[in-house]
């Protein structure tokens, strides 16, 4: 007997759906969210037009419990990005091995290319990882051109797990580690001071670790120009471009560094566990197989990566995650993203004892922005303000360590904030800080 003659004609039609579903899988989609039209107009106008941001909003399911200004942590899927993941997850598990030992090889490699073409590179020169951190632990750790009494150098802001793969060079490659303090509040120049005041006394530096956007304040740091300062000494950059892409509108060209690592999961909105590496093509053999991967050929960027099985599902939603992105614009987001932080900074920098810790200088900063109370240093300090933000005024934020001169209180905005919500943490700001009678 066949086993689906037992089934209901309504389960019959789903298996038959995702049946015709896997043929399809990977029709990337020109439009992923039907419907949204095209931002248009200048920057500033496509930025604050509420009709267009409230159809953005309109694409995402998000709880009321909470207004979530906890965004940095990663990105969640819009609908569309939501239901493609629903999809694949339903293919993958109903086609089984009769698809992934036939049809994920070419499938992965259909993402690659589209993932390659938007940030700007040759697909040659990506290959996809879980996430941002394993991208840059395998830059890091795989970069070969080390050698003993050499230096590396790094900073204060940068990620702790990047921090940590710095530091293991030290038993690795036999190099020093030296980290310096990025200052506060770090402007454009003071950071471009600080980069070549560390070059400079460290004049054995062969690799410097750069940090797009900080997931500790927000800044966005030069790194086109710092990497260029470092070129001139001979010294290659590793930039972890983790926070960037989606939420900054650039390509990875832009950045004049050899070695990038990115994620998928944060700001282009794709199912978590996704991200690449980029290694510029001539540079391939300066980065090292992947524990000494024998399953691509040495000078194919895929062996710099050796994940073994992963979430296929997730990885067949970037196109459609990455379509969505350009359906809206790197320009739009950018711009919205800027102009919701720019929102509460503008109305609560007055406040009694606030501390913004990013300067509003045009390309500083994109949605994040971390401030602190002005003496509140201490982890209790913030994690008592990020508490009561939480249970007194529904508003979530993240407290982070890590800055030298003290902890302070992360604020990341999404596509789906609107200014209803900043009003809201305006006004808990006020009240925290004493501006306003509680
Ligand atoms: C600057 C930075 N680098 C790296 C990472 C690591 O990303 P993931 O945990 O997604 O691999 C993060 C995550 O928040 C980050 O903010």
């Amino acid at each position: 007997m066949n086993p689906t003659e037992t089934l209901s004609s309504d389960r019959r039609s789903i298996l038959k759906g995702l049946a015709a579903a896997a043929v399809t899988s990977l029709a990337a989609p020109a439009m992923a969210a039907e419907g949204l039209p095209p931002p248009t107009g200048s920057a500033a106008a496509i930025a604050t037009d509420k009709t267009y941001w409230a159809a953005v909003k309109g694409l995402y399911a998000v709880t009321p419990d909470i207004v979530n200004f906890e965004n940095g942590y990663w990105g969640i899927m819009p609908e569309p990005v939501r239901r493609e993941f629903i999809h694949q997850s339903d293919m993958v598990n109903y086609q089984n091995t009769y698809y992934a030992r036939q049809r994920v090889g070419a499938d992965f490699e259909a993402v690659r290319a589209k993932v390659a073409e938007a940030v700007g590179a040759a697909p040659e020169e990506i290959a996809l990882t879980r996430g941002a951190t394993e991208a840059l632990q395998l830059l890091i750790g795989g970069y070969i051109r080390l050698k003993p009494g050499d230096a590396v150098l790094y900073a204060d802001l940068d990620y702790d797990s990047m921090q940590y793969a710095m530091n293991a060079l030290k038993a690795r490659r036999g190099v020093d580690v030296v980290k310096f303090d990025i200052p506060e509040p770090a402007t454009r120049q003071a950071v471009l001071d600080a980069y070549a005041h560390a070059i400079e006394a460290n004049p054995k530096t062969r690799l410097l670790l750069l940090t797009h956007v900080s997931h500790r304040t927000g800044f966005v740091m030069p790194v086109t120009e710092i990497a260029r300062m470092a070129k001139a000494k001979g010294i290659d950059t590793i930039v972890d471009a983790a926070h960037s892409w989606g939420q900054i509108d650039f390509h990875v060209g832009d950045l004049e560094s050899d070695f990038v690592g990115f994620n998928l999961h944060k700001w282009i909105g794709a199912p978590l566990g996704v991200g690449f590496l980029y290694i510029r093509k001539d540079r391939l053999a300066d980065i090292d197989r992947a524990m000494g991967d024998e399953d691509f050929a040495q000078d194919d960027i895929r062996s710099r990566v050796h994940t073994g099985t992963v979430n296929f599902a997730t990885v067949l939603t970037v196109p459609t995650a990455v379509a969505l992105h350009r359906q809206i614009g790197a320009p739009a987001k950018q711009a919205r993203l800027r102009y919701l932080r720019d929102y509460w900074v503008s109305r609560a920098r007055g406040f009694k004892d606030l501390e913004i810790l990013t300067p509003d200088e045009a390309g500083s900063y994109g949605a994040i922005t971390s401030f602190r109370l002005a003496g509140k240093t201490s982890k209790a300090d913030n994690e008592a303000i990020v508490v009561k933000l939480r249970d007194s005024h529904k508003i979530m934020t993240v407290r982070r360590a890590g800055v030298a001169r003290g902890q302070c209180i992360r604020v990341t905005p999404a596509l789906f904030t609107d200014e209803a919500d900043l009003d809201r943490l305006v006004e808990a700001l006020a009240i925290v800080t004493g501006t306003k009678a509680g």
